[in-house]
């Protein structure tokens, strides 16, 4: 079976990897396109390394642009390479300009296209991520949800015959990067985490970034904090700071560059709690049990809310409240598998393969 894995976001190249270590351990051709979405040394090559990750065959160099013109470069870009590939399947993955692009293009090249972490739905359409993951959902044939919400969400759509729940690949890179952080304490914890309790930070969508009373807002709220907190800075976030002059670091605010995976991994686990707008970043709060803070009215991932391990905070005012809630009782829940996703996404593509497609 030859697979053709489209990616170019940090978070898709932590889903990538355990895909990318069960088709190359169960021999199958995979072939990786970047689409250059993400170029930064930090938030892309870091990973391939870092994670042992194969290497891209393609880098198409999108690089950044506006919604339309990066999902335009990636469409053109794709053209030739699916053209020359002909893989058996086209794998997209989360919900980004890459996703989007992927699955456009392996569908107008009449090519099977699975997406990975389908179903997931924040119910709001403002966000372009929201609107990736619909039309990546209704474009694909085979649907691998990583939780039991995106099968209902699906079913709702009336995407159920498509559907196959696998769990959730960030599952098993995370469980592989706990055992690396296990073998070598120590290597993967910063110098600020050994200064005492600490919250981390990470800000970067649009939304909160791109509208700059709710960014100053943010930035305010978390420079009064009650604990130090850590801002692991995207480079969306350190742009937009320096343009409107709000500072990064003030109060108990101090920004950093962001960290490579393992590094953040261990970060988290040794922190007090996470304040985030990010999607992925509540998941792998709630797998370490640490208390998990979004400043969004809405998520993506509802099974976090559960008993309190994650809050949403639309409005930043209430932040200092919020991440001073005491943690939750006893162990968190563990609703996204069991860290062999990426083994069944492999048998689920392998075993469709003689399959006639739908209409
Ligand atoms: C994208 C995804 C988002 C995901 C995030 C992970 C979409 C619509 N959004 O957002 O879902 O959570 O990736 O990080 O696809 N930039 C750099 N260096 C880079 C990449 C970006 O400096 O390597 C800066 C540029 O100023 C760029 C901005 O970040 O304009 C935004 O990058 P972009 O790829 O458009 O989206 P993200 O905010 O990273």
């Amino acid at each position: 079976m030859k697979v053709l894995s489209v990616v170019g976001a940090r978070p898709q190249f932590v889903k990538l990897a355990p895909v990318d270590h069960v088709l190359s351990e169960s021999g199958h051709e995979h072939v990786i396109v970047h689409t250059g979405q993400h170029y930064d040394r930090l938030l892309s090559r870091a990973f391939f390394e870092d994670l042992a990750i194969g290497q891209p065959a393609v880098n198409l160099g999108v690089g950044s642009a506006g919604h339309a013109a990066q999902t335009a470069g990636i469409l053109a870009g794709l053209d030739s390479v699916l053209d020359d590939q002909r893989p058996d399947w086209v794998l997209v993955y989360g919900d980004t300009n890459s996703t989007l692009g992927g699955a456009l293009a392996a569908t107008q090249h009449g090519l099977r296209l699975a997406h990975l972490e389908a179903g997931l739905r924040s119910f709001d359409r403002r966000m372009p991520e929201e609107r990736n993951r619909i039309v990546a959902d209704h474009l694909a044939d085979l649907l691998l949800a990583p939780s039991a919400a995106g099968v209902a969400n699906l079913a709702s759509e009336g995407l159920a015959r498509r559907t196959v729940l696998v769990g959730d690949v960030m599952i098993d890179a995370l469980v592989r990067a706990r055992a690396m952080i296990a073998a070598e304490p120590g290597q993967y914890l910063p110098a600020f985490a050994r200064a005492g309790p600490y919250l981390v930070a990470t800000i970067h969508r649009a939304e909160t970034t791109d509208d700059p009373d709710r960014l100053a807002a943010t930035l305010s709220a978390l420079a009064v904090c009650p604990l130090r907190v850590r801002l692991l800075a995207h480079p969306r976030l350190a742009d937009q700071a320096r343009r409107l002059g709000l500072p990064l670091s003030a109060g108990s605010l101090e920004a950093s560059d962001p960290l490579p995976y393992p590094s953040m991994i261990a970060t988290m686990a040794a922190s007090v709690g996470l304040v985030t707008d990010s999607g992925g970043l509540q998941k792998e709060a709630l797998l370490l049990g640490v208390p998990c803070t979004t400043l969004r009215a809405r998520t993506e991932w509802p099974e976090t809310l559960q008993r309190g391990w994650n809050v949403l905070v639309p409005d930043p005012c209430d932040l200092a409240a919020a991440v001073s809630r005491p943690r939750p009782p006893g162990e968190p829940p563990q609703p996204y598998g069991d860290g062999h996703a990426a083994a069944r996404v492999v048998a689920e593509l392998a075993g469709r393969l003689g399959e006639k497609r739908e209409g």
